[in-house]
């Protein structure tokens, strides 16, 4: 198994310095809790920040590196500049309010961006010190989103992985990011990309549409010549392990006493990190509103709220604890009897052991955030309880919410559906508890941390190595010389061109692409060089090829090699037979899709009709031509055609009308020891390079798959290989 660098912000474990003595504790926040199994069972590096070490004296420092060490941890160290600007200020203070659609948290000025760009390119400095050839490189979050394209700068051949812990933003709240295109630039240096939900996946890519003005196809996109991977992995938990724990003498026990202490009440549960994005305050006013509506309730209610101490220097975090602690204040005072609070508010941290006990003894666990990416709260509440009870109330807009269907859900806006939840779960009926425990445990036992993790690492793993197989190198310089040497040398040269995109560039109009003089002059050139023929192979029409290129001394093939004239001025001949009314079957549906997509238009020719959407808005063209794709598949199921999508069309075409049999028809004219050289860009290409093996050289133009060996970055290097081909001497 290939060794996993797992690369986040915080470490699991964080260190402080209290008195002289150093202490280690294991760190908060569903990061560092869920990644932990994983990291224990993989053996490989964790990397990230260690918490601040910046007073320690020397023997304080060998310290820490040595239980760093021992935990297979390795620190990077920020000074309490960065932790101010990269962790506090940018990636706390912007990042994480506007993912979570909290704008008023936003501050008016967001800056620090530039702390946050040179932090991110020390943790790539430090991957890249760390890596061994085969490692797996696996970075986490929103801190360190810029990390997997700087790395993939140092290490082009990397596997690289990319999980988002926090939701991904619809694009009209992401766009607001000044830094919005660099953001998806760095996290597209990943060869996978993972979210928790598909509804995080979804927005992503619509954000890459719209905002950055790459095409992803579902699950997947192409850029700067590699594809890359999208997906949605939920997060899981170690549930094995909390269950397990949950049954130890010591939680039974503690989770005893805890009931003790609220005999006759009804116990509900909230742990959160002390974060605005929790629900907090919300949550407060429901059972507020719970106790004036129901007054046979108080008394008999007890909110058990842990709050953990988090980012405590950033200022919306400050001002925060003091509005919870108003809250609590306020609603204690009014409700509060002799015997009891309904509010116990507890804002420090607990071990695991002690937040099982209180799993356990909860009657309602009320997991109510604004927006939360996944909330592994709720997850571990559930595989606490092998006592298949307790009532979970979770806030829809937490990526739980949708696996944990079996939750009583709410909206955590609405005060009063919240307040109406919690009474309607400390009033179930046990049978009812009891069927949802018992479906809600089946889902967190069954999709648990290693499943994730492993399901993660699969898909990274299968996705290199198709990458590897599949992406097109681009030549270097040094390879362009060679290429173009060897190819200069050659004396019986056949070099096949398709037209657009490859020796032009794409043009809304298609008639607008007409050859220009310096073309149409490296054209004659090239055929004029001894021993070399040239052939257009274009998916035009035959009258549109005659009419641009047809006085020059080459040979033209139209619609992809249904129609040839083989040489000079020779005449044209079709291959293959054309049915009679093949198109009706499917022109009026073409033609549905035209008149509701505006700036589509169809093309028509005698073996092919196409679907082109390049001048229609990049999103819904590309929306209507998935849907057109799924009606053509129906109902041309058992039709001698195939529907091929290219870059912005949509093609139907007759079977065998491509330029795959063309190849062989043409070299068996050429001398024997003729060498092929190749230039396409598009699919229709491909049937072209794949009839062509060694030492004949297919050479793919512009982005995008291929099976080519060489890549050029557009028409203009296209151009200037050909130029150096053709020049004399
Ligand atoms: N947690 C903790 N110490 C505590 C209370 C909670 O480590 O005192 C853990 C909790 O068990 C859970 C994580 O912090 O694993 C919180 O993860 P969640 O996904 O719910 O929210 P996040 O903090 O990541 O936003
Ligand atoms: C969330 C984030 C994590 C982060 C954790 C705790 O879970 O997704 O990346 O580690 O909160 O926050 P902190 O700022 O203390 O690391």
């Amino acid at each position: 198994m290939a060794r996993l660098l797992l690369v986040s912000n915080r470490l699991p474990v964080t260190v402080k310095v209290d008195h002289g003595e150093l202490h280690v504790s294991p760190s908060a926040g569903g990061l560092a809790t869920g990644l932990k199994g994983p990291h224990q069972r993989s053996g490989g590096l964790w990397m990230g920040f260690p918490g601040d070490a910046s007073r320690m004296d020397e023997a304080q420092r060998a310290e820490l590196e040595a239980r760093l060490a021992e935990l297979q941890c390795v620190p990077i160290h920020l000074s309490p500049g960065e932790v101010s600007r990269y962790y506090e200020g940018f990636s706390n203070g912007v990042l994480w309010p506007l993912f979570h659609y909290l704008l008023d948290r936003v501050p008016l000025d967001a800056r620090d961006w530039e702390s946050y760009r040179r932090v991110n390119e020390r943790f790539a400095d430090l991957v890249a010190e760390h890596h061994r050839e085969g490692d797996i490189v696996w970075v986490h979050d929103y801190q360190l989103a810029l990390v997997p394209g700087m790395l993939r700068r140092r290490i082009p051949n990397a596997r690289i992985g990319f999980f988002l812990h926090i939701p991904f933003p619809s694009s009209e709240i992401f766009r607001i990011l000044p830094w919005r295109n660099q953001i998806l630039d760095g996290l597209l240096g990943a060869d996978l990309v993972g979210f928790h939900t598909l509804s995080y996946l979804r927005a992503f890519v619509a954000s890459l549409m719209l905002v950055h003005g790459v095409e992803a196809n579902v699950d997947r996109v192409w850029y700067e010549g590699r594809e890359v991977r999208l997906g949605a992995f939920p997060m899981g938990i170690d549930a094995a392990a909390f269950a397990a724990l949950a049954d130890t003498p010591e939680v039974i026990e503690e989770a005893r006493a805890i009931r003790k202490s609220a005999e006759g009440q009804h116990i509900l549960l909230g742990i959160d990190r002390l974060d605005y994005t929790k629900g907090i305050p919300r949550r407060l006013l429901a059972i507020e509103r719970l106790l004036e509506r129901e007054p046979s309730l108080r008394g008999k209610v007890r909110l058990v709220q842990v709050t953990v101490p988090s980012r405590t220097k950033v200022e919306a975090y400050q001002d925060f604890r003091r509005q919870v602690d108003e809250l609590v204040g306020r609603i204690n005072g009014a409700f509060a009897t002799v015997q009891s609070v309904p509010i116990h508010s507890l804002y420090r941290s607990f071990s695991e052991r002690q937040l099982t006990a209180l799993y356990k003894a909860a009657d309602a666990m009320l997991v109510t955030p604004l927006r939360d990416g996944m909330n592994l709260v709720a997850k571990e509440f559930v595989a606490a309880r092998t006592d298949e009870d307790g009532v979970l109330v979770l806030s829809e807009l937490a990526g739980a919410a949708s696996e944990l269907g079996a939750a009583l859900h709410v909206n955590p806006y609405d005060i009063g559906q919240v307040a109406m939840a919690m009474k309607r779960a400390i009033t179930m009926p046990r049978e009812e508890r009891r069927w949802r425990m018992a479906a809600l445990r089946g889902r967190v036992l069954a999709y648990d941390v290693h499943r994730w993790a492993q399901s993660f690492i699969d898909t990274l793993e299968t996705q290199s190595e198709d990458t590897a197989r599949r992406v097109t190198h681009t030549a270097t310089p040094d390879e362009l010389e060679k290429l173009t040497e060897e190819i200069r040398n050659e004396r019986r040269l056949l070099v096949l061109l398709d037209y657009d995109g490859t020796l032009v560039e794409f043009e809304g109009l298609p008639e607008n692409a007409r050859p220009d003089e310096d073309l149409r002059a490296l054209l004659r050139a090239l055929a004029e060089r001894p021993g070399t023929r040239v052939h257009v192979i274009s998916g035009r029409t035959r009258p549109m090829l005659e009419g641009w290129l047809g006085d020059l001394p080459i040979g033209l093939s139209a619609e992809h090699g249904f129609w040839t004239r083989p040489g000079p001025q020779g005449t044209w001949t079709m291959r293959g037979h054309v049915p009679a009314d093949w198109k009706s079957r499917f022109l009026p549906l073409l033609e549905q899709f035209v008149a509701r997509t505006p700036g589509s238009l169809i093309e028509e020719k005698w073996a092919s009709v196409t679907f082109h959407y390049r001048m229609a808005d990049a999103a819904f063209g590309a929306l209507q031509a998935k849907e057109l794709r799924l009606h053509l598949g129906d109902l041309l199921k058992n039709a001698p055609v195939e529907v091929v999508p290219g870059d912005k069309v949509v093609e139907i075409r007759l079977l065998g009308a491509g330029s795959g049999a063309l190849v062989p028809w043409l070299l068996r004219d050429a001398p024997q020891g003729t060498r092929v050289l190749a230039l396409g860009d598009d699919l229709a290409d491909e049937e072209m390079f794949a009839a062509l093996a060694s030492p004949h050289v297919a050479v793919h133009v512009g982005p995008g798959p291929s099976r080519a060996a060489y890549r050029l970055s557009g028409p203009a290097a296209a151009r200037s290989l050909l130029r150096e081909i053709a020049r004399p001497g």
